[in-house]
């Protein structure tokens, strides 16, 4: 995401902008009310599309994405870099850069996201959606304290006096496993290490228990012993909170420990998607196979690492057949003609040539 993205995507958290968001979502008839029957339902999207500029020049940098994610589980999103993963979750959270616009349908529970007014959207952003940011020290705004940072949102979505709010953000700094909670609720982002700056950045992203929790890459600038206590933190809280957590990864391991369900972008479309244990014992899209072949595996140092050759296409030049195609050692004229169809159902792929098949 670019930066001025990100400083976009911060935007809400803003004190001003939260008052302003109040008086509004208070008043709005669209504000998102949580019912019991909505708590118990996840997220479902559906032909998810963002495209740039207009006329002859528009592109898709992400195109017909259809996905669900229910309470409790988590969905692996897992792609090169480009590849559009970070501007789903952008299109889901409704926070897209400058001039990028959306289509398709984001529901969550009986909420359908892109029907919302902006005031409404802010409101479901402070208290439906919890959002950890793939770079923490440009999410987190640098003039506020953690606590104004994680006590607001609260305060203003959730109803709490000031002092509950406070008292709920010190609960929230000891729970993601910040030391010495009451004295650093009034320390600034910078104050903190970086893996104290994730743990910061989840607890403001879990202050209203939030149905849907997006961590985009939310370890990756961390050592391996804090990414673990990370990730296992995350799954406690899910556990916990019954969450639908979507989990964006480089790391396939990652997903093959922490997911139920994976999704594999390619240059902005889905090219493989299913429950995470089938992906893993079977994978079908050769690209799939080779994200697969270039884990690292320990426990066979004699097995090479396989790189995939070339490099994705750029969004204003994705051709109209499989986009893998020219990096693919199975592809032939016909893979460059047209999109390949669907092919299977939960777990399904989109390839005319699928690793396994009996020619
Ligand atoms: N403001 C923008 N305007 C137009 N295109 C953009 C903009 N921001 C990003 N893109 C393009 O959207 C595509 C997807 O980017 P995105 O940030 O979602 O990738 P990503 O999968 O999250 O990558 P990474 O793993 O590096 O974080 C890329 O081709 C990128 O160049
Ligand atoms: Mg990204």
């Amino acid at each position: 995401m670019t930066a001025k993205a990100l400083h976009r995507s911060h935007i809400p958290l803003r004190e001003t902008d939260m008052r302003s968001d109040r008086v509004q979502s208070l008043n709005d008839p669209q504000s998102p009310q949580r019912s019991s029957s909505e708590q118990a339902t996840g997220l479902r999207v559906n032909d998810l599309t963002v495209t740039f500029g207009r006329g002859r020049k528009a592109f898709n940098v992400i195109e017909s994405l259809s996905f669900e994610v229910t309470a409790g589980e988590t969905l692996g999103l897992v792609g090169e870099s480009g590849s559009g993963k970070s501007m789903t979750a952008a299109a889901l959270m409704g926070l897209l850069p400058w001039g990028g616009r959306s289509s398709g349908s984001v529901q969550l529970g009986d909420t359908e996201i892109t029907r919302l007014s902006n005031a409404a959207l802010r409101a479901a952003r402070g208290r439906e959606i919890g959002m950890i940011f793939q770079n923490p020290l440009s999410s987190l705004n640098p003039s506020l304290t953690v606590a104004q940072q994680i006590a607001e949102p609260y305060r203003l979505y959730c109803g709490a006096t000031a002092p509950a709010a406070r008292s709920h953000a010190r609960q929230l700094l000891q729970e993601v496993g910040v030391p010495d909670a009451e004295r650093r609720l009034d320390d600034y982002p910078h104050q903190f290490s970086g893996g104290m700056r994730q743990r910061v950045m989840i607890a403001m992203a879990l202050a209203c228990s939030p149905r849907l929790l997006i961590a985009d890459e939310p370890t990756t600038a961390l050592d391996v012993i804090n990414q673990a206590q990370i990730l296992r933190l995350i799954q406690r809280l899910q556990k916990e909170h019954g969450m639908a957590v979507i989990f964006i990864t480089h790391d396939l391991s990652l997903v093959a420990e922490y997911a139920q369900k994976v999704m594999v972008l390619y240059a902005g479309k889905t090219v493989e998607q299913g429950p995470a244990e089938d992906f893993f014992c079977s994978p079908r899209h050769p690209y799939s196979q080779a994200l697969l072949h270039a884990i690292p595996r320990l426990v066979n140092m004699e097995e090479r690492l396989s790189d995939i050759d070339g490099l994705p296409p750029r969004p204003q030049e994705f051709p109209v057949g499989c986009r893998f195609a020219p990096r693919c050692p199975a592809m032939t004229p016909e893979c460059l003609t047209a999109y390949p169809a669907q092919q299977g159902g939960a777990h399904h792929f989109y390839c005319i040539h699928p690793v396994g098949a009996v020619s």
